[in-house]
């Protein structure tokens, strides 16, 4: 069985692959804007506090299903207590990946547009881009099939490859947009807005944009933890790797923030601006770089790889169902699954201004106005939270505490007293704060 799955090469293998599916455009499109949204400074604290206790201890339990079981989250919940209703959550993973990929991949798009752009000289204007039906089609589906076609090469040849060569490239090239960023005429009021916390501004929105951010940066609540686990060998020291992962995300985020508010600020722009945010900001620091063009090619290249190496994760875990659960072969789970994706996200291709309907649609109880921005709070958001508590649950209580410490402890022998205080997090605290916090959106 595990032969035929395949198994990374590697220990650096997994790290290179779980950080690529972890870093993406959740650091650099989409923390900066949520923090922007959320009062900046008090935000990244109460991101920061999510990651540690509640983020880190589901990365752990999904990797500890998932090697154990070595299958798909639906597969891997079947294993351990089978017939029961707990393999929905597995489906519900399932679901979730169809959908964030669906959106996913339309900004993933605007990513390879923009490289272009800035690869002639020719700067887009972010509202008109957007608002054009066959540019913003053209991209999404550009995306889905870069990525479908990466998936189809399946784990070892596939995934890693990519993951190991341009992952650090992108790290390199974040550090030298930094120091731009931060060496602008009135980059300090921005640096302020971002670093230094107003506490009063922490109420129950910026709590659950922070708890589905850390979710959704870690790749967390879906089963990608389980499934990129279920790839670990017995002797690979899970808990040190996932450590690794959370840590490479969290970095990736902050320095995508330092790149951002500085020069946001130093441009007087509004740091509220939404989805759009980063698409606005960035070419306005190449343009005041030399050689302005090249690196925000190089950008835009960088981070459409990163956006990939994610993609081509959240697609795995469907497929991996489909492959594991109903014997299809690789290649047909793929290409159907990666077609009807495509489809279910042209709504939100629209939703920028092309479409009148599906740019202006509400959703009640939220806020949110547009199809991806609802989109991506159901499923980016809402989904992943109650995926991560029922997963923590699950782990917790079903298949049992102690079973999933013992299975961490292969490979992390001194996994000993924090692997007690482990226990502690995913038996209550996870399960408590994540009901609690998804209750209030019901209130
Ligand atoms: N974490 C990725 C990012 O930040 C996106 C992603 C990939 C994801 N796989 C996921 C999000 C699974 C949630 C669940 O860009």
């Amino acid at each position: 069985m595990s032969a035929h799955r395949g198994q990374w090469s590697s220990k650096l293998g997994f790290i290179f692959a779980a950080a690529g599916s972890a870093i993406g455009l959740g650091n650099i499109w989409r923390f900066p804007y949520i923090a922007g949204e959320n009062g900046g400074a008090a935000f990244v604290f109460t991101y920061l506090i999510c990651v540690i206790a509640i983020g880190l201890p589901v990365m752990l339990a999904e990797l500890a299903l998932g090697r154990a079981t070595q299958r798909n989250p639906v597969g891997a919940i079947e294993t351990v207590h089978p017939g029961s209703l707990w393999k929905a959550v597995g489906i519900l993973g399932v679901l979730t990946g169809v959908a964030i990929l669906s959106y996913y991949a339309v900004i993933a798009g605007w990513t390879v547009g923009y490289m272009i752009s800035s690869a002639i000289g020719r700067p887009l204007d972010f509202g008109s881009f957007v608002a054009d039906p066959m540019a913003m089609i053209f991209y999404q589906a550009l995306f889905m099939i870069i990525t479908i076609v990466v998936v189809s090469g399946g784990v070892e040849g596939g995934i890693e490859r990519w993951a190991k060569i341009l992952m650090p490239m992108l790290l390199v090239l974040l550090l030298i947009l930094i120091i731009r960023s931060l060496t602008l005429d009135g980059a300090f009021k921005g640096l302020e807005f971002y670093l230094k916390p107003d506490f009063s501004k922490i109420n129950y929105n910026v709590i659950i944009a922070a708890l589905g951010q850390a979710f959704f940066s870690l790749s967390l609540g879906m089963g990608t933890m389980m499934t990129y686990g279920s790839y670990l060998k017995k002797d690979d020291n899970a808990v040190a790797s996932g450590f690794q992962v959370a840590l490479f995300d969290t970095m990736i985020a902050f320095m995508a923030g330092l790149l951002i508010f500085p020069a946001l600020f130093a441009m007087g722009k509004d740091p509220a601006a939404g989805p759009g945010l980063v698409f606005q900001v960035l070419p306005e620091i190449f343009k005041a770089m030399p050689l302005g063009n090249l690196f925000g090619a190089l950008f835009f290249l960088l981070l459409a790889v990163a956006a990939l190496t994610s993609t081509i994760s959240l697609l795995e875990v469907p497929v991996a169902y489909f492959v594991d659960e109903k014997r299809w072969t690789r290649k047909k789970a793929v290409w159907t699954v990666g077609t009807a994706t495509f489809l279910v996200g042209i709504p939100s291709a629209l939703s920028l201004g092309a479409n009148r309907f599906f740019s202006s649609i509400q959703f009640p109880l939220i806020h949110k106005t547009g199809f991806l921005d609802i989109m991506d709070f159901i499923w980016g958001n809402f989904s992943l939270a109650l995926g991560a508590l029922l997963l923590s649950i699950f782990v917790g209580w079903v298949w049992g505490a102690d079973r999933a410490l013992a299975e961490l402890r292969q490979g992390a022998v001194d996994f000993s007293w924090q692997g007690e205080g482990w226990k502690y997090l995913i038996k209550i605290i996870c399960p408590v704060v994540i009901f609690v916090i998804l209750l209030n959106l019901f209130i």
